[in-house]
Order: C-alpha cells, then sequence, then structure tokens
C-alpha cells in the first residue's frame, strides 16, 4: 500500500511504500531531508508530524525524548506512515544533485595519526571518480551486512584518493580492524556519498566550526573547498582534543592561518597533562566557542564529532547564544553504542 506524505510547510508530495521511512521515500523522490547516521541515533532528521499516523521506528531516546515525541516530533529516517501523512520539514536542495554508488577501493596508505586516529588513503579502480559534496560520507560495507560511516577529509577537486580519519573505539569490530589488521592493498567496499552536513554557499554570515577529534575530518573538506571557490566569509575553527599530540594535524589549519586572511584557529586541550606544557586553550571544545561568541544570533554554526560535543552546542548555541536553530549543521559520529538503547 502507498501512503502520501506532504511537506506541509513546502507544499511537495511525495509517495512512500509500506514499510519504507519518510525519509528514504523523500530520497527516492529527489527531495532531500537533513540527516546524519540515518539509524535513530543522531537526531539530525528530526521533523514535525503534522498529521496522519506512523511507526516511530527503533530509535535512541537521546534522539527523540519522549517528551519531544508528545510534542508531536519523530526522526524521518525511521518514522514509517500509516496513513496519509502531512509533515514540517526543512528541505536541502544540493545534495540531492548527486548519486550514491556502490564502489570497491583498495587500501593505498595507513597512517598513524596522534593516539588513537588512522589515516586511511583509499584508491577507487582506474577511470572511476566519487562525485561528493565537501562534508559528505561514505558507508563501509561489511562482509556481515553491516555499514559504518566514515566522513571524507579530502575535498572533491583533490579526489586523487579518498582520504578517512579514523578514531579507533575500543571494542569497536571495524576500527579495531583497520588499528589492528588491515594492511595495503586490501579491498573494501563502500557506499555513498552521503549526508547533509556542508557549507550552505547561499548565506553570507560568518562561520564557526567546531571539531573534535576525527570530527576535524569533514570539516577539513569544507574549509579546503571553500578555500579552492574563494568563499570569502570569515571562517573561525575550533578544534578540540583530550592531548595536544591529538591534533593529529594540527600544522595544516596553522597553515590556513598564515597564508589565509579571515580564517582564524583556536585549539582546544580538555586533558592536558604536566608534560604537554600546554599554554593554549583549555576545556570544552563548545565551551571556548561561547566565551569567544556569546551572541552567535549573526553566525552559522558546523560541528561535527562524538554525540555528547555535538548535542551541548547544539542546546547550549541555541539556548545561551542565540543561534537560530536552522543555522546549526552537523554530524554527530554515532556508533553502536548510541544505538543500544533503541526503542522497540
Ligand atoms: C554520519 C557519520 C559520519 C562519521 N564519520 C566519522 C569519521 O569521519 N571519523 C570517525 O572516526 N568516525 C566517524 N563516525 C563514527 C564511526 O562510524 C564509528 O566510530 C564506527 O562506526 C565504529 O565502528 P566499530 O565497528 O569500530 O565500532 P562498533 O561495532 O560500532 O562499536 C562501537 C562501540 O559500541 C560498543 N557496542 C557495540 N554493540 C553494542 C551494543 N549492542 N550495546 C552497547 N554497546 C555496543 C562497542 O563495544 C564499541 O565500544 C561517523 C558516524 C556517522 C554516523
Ligand atoms: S538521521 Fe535520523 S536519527 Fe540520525
Amino acid at each position: 500500500m502507498t501512503h502520501r506524505v506532504t511537506i506541509r510547510n513546502t507544499g511537495h508530495q511525495f509517495p512512500a511504500q509500506d514499510g519504507e521511512s519518510i525519509l528514504q521515500a523523500a530520497l527516492n523522490a529527489g527531495l532531500v531531508l537533513p540527516y546524519g547516521c540515518r539509524d535513530g541515533a543522531c537526531g539530525s532528521c528530526k521533523g514535525r508530524l503534522v498529521e496522519g499516523q506512523i511507526d516511530y521506528g527503533r530509535y535512541s531516546e537521546k534522539a527523540l525524548p519522549p517528551a519531544e515525541r508528545e510534542g508531536g516530533f519523530a526522526l524521518f529516517c525511521q518514522a514509517k506512515p500509516l496513513s496519509d501523512v502531512a509533515i514540517e520539514a526543512r528541505e536541502v536542495r544540493k545534495a540531492g544533485d548527486i548519486q550514491v554508488r556502490k564502489l570497491p577501493a583498495r587500501v593505498q596508505k595507513l597512517e598513524r595519526a596522534g593516539s588513537d586516529a588512522m589515516i586511511l588513503y583509499l584508491k577507487l579502480p582506474a577511470n572511476e571518480r566519487l562525485m561528493f559534496l565537501p562534508g559528505q560520507y561514505i558507508d563501509i560495507l561489511l562482509k556481515d551486512g553491516t555499514r559504518r560511516s566514515f566522513s571524507m577529509a579530502n575535498a572533491p577537486h583533490d579526489d586523487e584518493l579518498v582520504q578517512l580519519h579514523i578514531r579507533h573505539v575500543p571494542g569497536g569490530s571495524f576500527t579495531d580492524h583497520v588499528f589492528k589488521t588491515m594492511k595495503e592493498r586490501d579491498i573494501l567496499r563502500f557506499e555513498g556519498p552521503f549526508g547533509t552536513f556542508f557549507l550552505r554557499e547561499e548565506s553570507a554570515k560568518p562561520v564557526v566550526l567546531v571539531a573534535s577529534g576525527t570530527g576535524f575530518a569533514p570539516i577539513k573538506a569544507v574549509i579546503e573547498a571553500a578555500f579552492k571557490k574563494g568563499v570569502s566569509r570569515p571562517m573561525t575553527l575550533y578544534w578540540g582534543a583530550r592531548r595536544p599530540k591529538d591534533l593529529y594535524l594540527n600544522g595544516l589549519p596553522q597553515r590556513w592561518v598564515a597564508e589565509r586572511p579571515g580564517f582564524k584557529y583556536v585549539p582546544v586541550i580538555s586533558d592536558a597533562l604536566p608534560q604537554d606544557g600546554w599554554k593554549g586553550r583549555a576545556g570544552f571544545v563548545h565551551r571556548a566557542v561561547m566565551e569567544d561568541f556569546p551572541d552567535l544570533a549573526g553566525h552559522q554554526v558546523y560541528a561535527c564529532g562524538v554525540p555528547i560535543m555535538v548535542d551541548s552546542a547544539r542546546r547550549d548555541f541555541v539556548q545561551k547564544c542565540r543561534l537560530p536553530e536552522n543555522e546549526f549543521y552537523a554530524d554527530s559520529f554515532t556508533t553502536a553504542a548510541d544505538k543500544a538503547d533503541a526503542r522497540p
């Protein structure tokens, strides 16, 4: 059975098959709604159900607390229509033009970076190039049928190799493999690109970028692509890590500062040891942003990294620093542990 979905605020309509999520049905119809994990864990696809019945699907209560569900919200990557429905959602135009593909790739190089990051360079088959928007991610397809998401750290103009920055998640099967047994020339399969984390170029607002750990990967792609295109909006990057050595490419944003007027870089360290001799900013990375930008009303913020940082930044920037909620763009690096409290 087919149900009709109406996006009330834009008037667009599309069909959804029985059992199909609202997000998937929208994507099939060429309409892109904001999304990240597609797993009910990050909350990026949250929107309001205005009319009709849905099956809310399986999701984490961190991504959709009961009070928000009662207030009419749902996660469209999980929600499946049970009748014709009307929703309110933001639409994202740009990502829809790009074809999602499954491709094999060869591990070209594995580069250890900092204490818990690996830079993985993937080579595509001869004459293949991946079209993507800077900031998007791919899913590595594993033999057991599961997937692991990683953001591309290279900008589209620099597409000789696909570059991924992979944080080692203790007890995580794929990242354990990357750190312990993966070898150069191994073959992987992936699908992509996915996601709606990219620079909104139609805006002229100054940009604040916030990364924690390997959240630097998509932000690097966004910044390098913006430089290449000659985007002249002021950009300030905050990069947070536990110890200075965990800012595994610290020299790169330092070079951008030297070369690019209008670009600023603030490294922020949360757990420096005396032997680190750290004299820079200390504490949580999103707090450093709030100290420097107590009023974010005229800015756009792009945040990437561990879910606790992304969630705290979204909440505090909106509630305490007047950032309009729709000017916060993020990819939350959720793992299986974030889905662990998935509701039936
Ligand atoms: C859109 C997106 C983009 C991302 N981009 C990046 C990136 O660029 N760089 C990066 O480093 N990361 C990124 N991530 C995060 C990355 O996908 C995860 O870290 C990765 O999938 C972990 O895989 P794994 O197999 O090592 O761990 P998993 O097997 O996923 O396990 C993760 C943790 O959960 C625990 N766990 C597993 N199953 C359960 C369970 N049922 N209950 C409780 N705990 C459980 C494991 O012990 C482990 O500690 C991204 C995530 C998303 C959603
Ligand atoms: S995209 Fe739906 S919760 Fe992450």
